[in-house]
């Protein structure tokens, strides 16, 4: 079990990550790659940025990998009017054309899945295995929607009387803007993208901060794919600026965010404010995601999971286990095996293969992490910290580790990275423990380790998740098979990756005909 942390295991992909020599040589591909990245605005007609701003590898901040440009006010101005004018023609664009062409880009990211994994790696930190991954998804991302643009817009025939013809018709919106994070900036950023411009929009992509050069190289291959240039714009600069400029502007039909719960408000406060038709908000937002074991529960197959959930991808992703409620009766062993697995994670370069947890994303995170754990060094009781070696000074390191708390009240938003807080219940607290989650407001993922059937039904119908994942880790939805995106402050749905996605970026049209 202590070694068993991302190596044993066939991941989401059929991949042994120990075998796969395809997996060294894309690692070895990732450490020769060539660092001198450039972004800048993709928006025909506008000038070329702002100055240069440096992009450093989160893992060594000595080491510069990029360069990126922010748009100016005058280039969101032009992308708005350019987004406006092709949205007709796209829209008329038949759907099976679009859907080609994503599939032409799902097609394009895979042959060059190198180039897109070291850009994963070395601008957000990925380890090699969670490039991968998020490459995949990204692809998965593409052929998907694209299939689903297929089937959705064949024209509906509709009962009707005689001498009449009912059709319903599907077109894009307008003008959709999306806004992703930097923790998925390949997967969700297409994601977002290839459902808007699946559906019949143009697109205003906007990045994170942390993670343009990603972006830029996304939007390039879809350009090359075949997506006119003003369908597909490409708008880097601050969410503060840029972000809210397009989020308040009329001519903008639809937002898709990906981020936190405070900036979706942000955003649907800005939509509702314009003297405008009502926009639409899609936005898939936080977590602070439980995983409940009962004393029914194989010990070592909860710490795996557990350990995975939390501290894959340095616990940075939306859908990572950041409480686990362990039933007393096993609580003692739990710990004790969850302290001596955490002894074997090798934090370090994600570069390396042998690197279960790389850097947290920047300086900013790394702060918000040192200062929950000061919080938490003095209120709870630590369990343990994974030893950091002393090159993790040049990068924003975090040691994961795992406290106990008393309650879930000592935890007071989610704590986005590798943390993990244990809090213990007995046997006549389980509905306690389900209220307590249910609190919070929050509602994405959910882990349940069980054996007893009437257990994982009575919490999987109380519990208000988005995704409930049974005796397994509860991260990795896999895209058109497990649809993924939370309740209440965690998103408003619909899900990523899921059959009712593209139809929340469409409007529908009825043509009665007397015929
Ligand atoms: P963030 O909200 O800080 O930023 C997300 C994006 O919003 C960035 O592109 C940013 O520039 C932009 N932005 C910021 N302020 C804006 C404004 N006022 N108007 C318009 N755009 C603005 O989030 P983050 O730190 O980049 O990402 C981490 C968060 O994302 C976590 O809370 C995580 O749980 C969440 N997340 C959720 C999912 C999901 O599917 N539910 C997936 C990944 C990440
Ligand atoms: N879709 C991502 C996961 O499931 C966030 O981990």
């Amino acid at each position: 079990l202590y070694r068993s942390f991302g190596y044993d295991r066939t991941n989401s992909m059929g991949v042994n990550l120990a075998n796969d020599q395809q997996l060294h040589s894309l690692a070895d591909q990732v450490n020769a790659a060539i660092k001198d990245w450039r972004a800048a605005p993709l928006v025909p007609g506008a000038n070329a940025g702002g100055p240069d701003i440096a992009v450093t590898n989160p893992a060594d901040r000595r080491e510069t990998v990029g360069q990126w440009r922010a748009a100016d006010s005058a280039t969101v101005e032009l992308a708005l009017k350019n987004a406006v004018a092709a949205q007709e023609a796209w829209d008329a664009t038949p759907a099976a054309s679009r859907a080609a062409i994503l599939e032409h880009a799902a097609q394009l990211l895979e042959d060059r899945m190198p180039q897109y994994l070291a850009l994963c790696t070395k601008e957000a930190g990925k380890t090699i295995p969670d490039g991968v991954a998020e490459v995949r998804e990204a692809v998965d991302f593409l052929r998907y929607y694209g299939a689903q643009a297929r089937k959705l817009f064949a024209p509906e025939a509709l009962p009707g009387p005689t001498g009449e013809s009912n059709t319903l018709h599907l077109s894009g919106r307008g003008v959709f803007v999306c806004i992703s994070p930097w923790n998925f900036p390949l997967a969700i950023f297409l994601g977002q993208v290839s459902a808007a411009l699946a559906a019949g929009n143009s697109v205003i992509a906007k990045p994170a901060e942390q993670t343009n050069l990603i972006g830029y190289y996304a939007v390039k291959l879809l350009h090359e794919a075949g997506v006119p240039e003003a369908v597909l714009q490409f708008l880097p600069g601050d969410g503060a600026t840029v972000g809210a400029a397009l989020t308040r502007d009329p001519r903008v039909a639809g937002v898709a965010f990906t981020g936190s719960t405070d900036t979706a408000r942000a955003i649907n406060r800005a939509l509702a404010a314009r003297d405008a038709a009502i926009g639409v908000l899609i936005a898939e937002t936080g977590g602070q995601n439980a995983l409940i074991a009962d004393s029914s529960s194989l010990p070592e197959q909860l710490v795996k999971d557990a350990i995975g959930s939390a501290f894959t991808s340095a616990g940075q992703r939306c859908s990572a286990a950041r409480v686990l409620f362990v039933q007393d009766d096993i609580a003692d062993k739990v710990v004790q095996m969850l302290a001596g697995a955490m002894a074997e994670l090798k934090v370090g370069d994600p570069g390396l293969l042998s690197t279960d947890v790389g850097p947290v994303i920047d300086a900013d995170a790394l702060k918000m992490l040192d200062d929950h754990a000061a919080r938490m060094d003095k209120e709870a009781s630590k369990i343990a910290e994974v030893a950091l070696d002393a090159d993790a000074a040049h990068g924003s390191y975090f040691a994961p580790r795992a406290y106990a708390l008393k309650s879930l009240d000592q935890l007071t938003k989610e704590v986005f990275g590798p943390v993990l807080h244990v809090i213990r219940w007995k046997a006549d607290q389980l509905d306690a423990v389900i209220d307590a989650i249910n609190a919070t407001g929050y509602g994405l993922t959910l882990g349940i380790h069980s054996r007893i059937d009437e257990t994982i039904e009575r919490i999987s119908a109380r519990v208000k998740v988005g995704n409930c994942y049974v005796n397994r880790n509860q991260i990795g939805a896999v895209v058109g098979v497990q649809p993924f995106g939370g309740q209440n402050l965690s998103g408003t749905g619909p899900k990523a990756g899921g059959p009712h996605y593209l139809p929340r970026f469409t409007t529908e049209k009825t043509i009665t005909v007397n015929t």
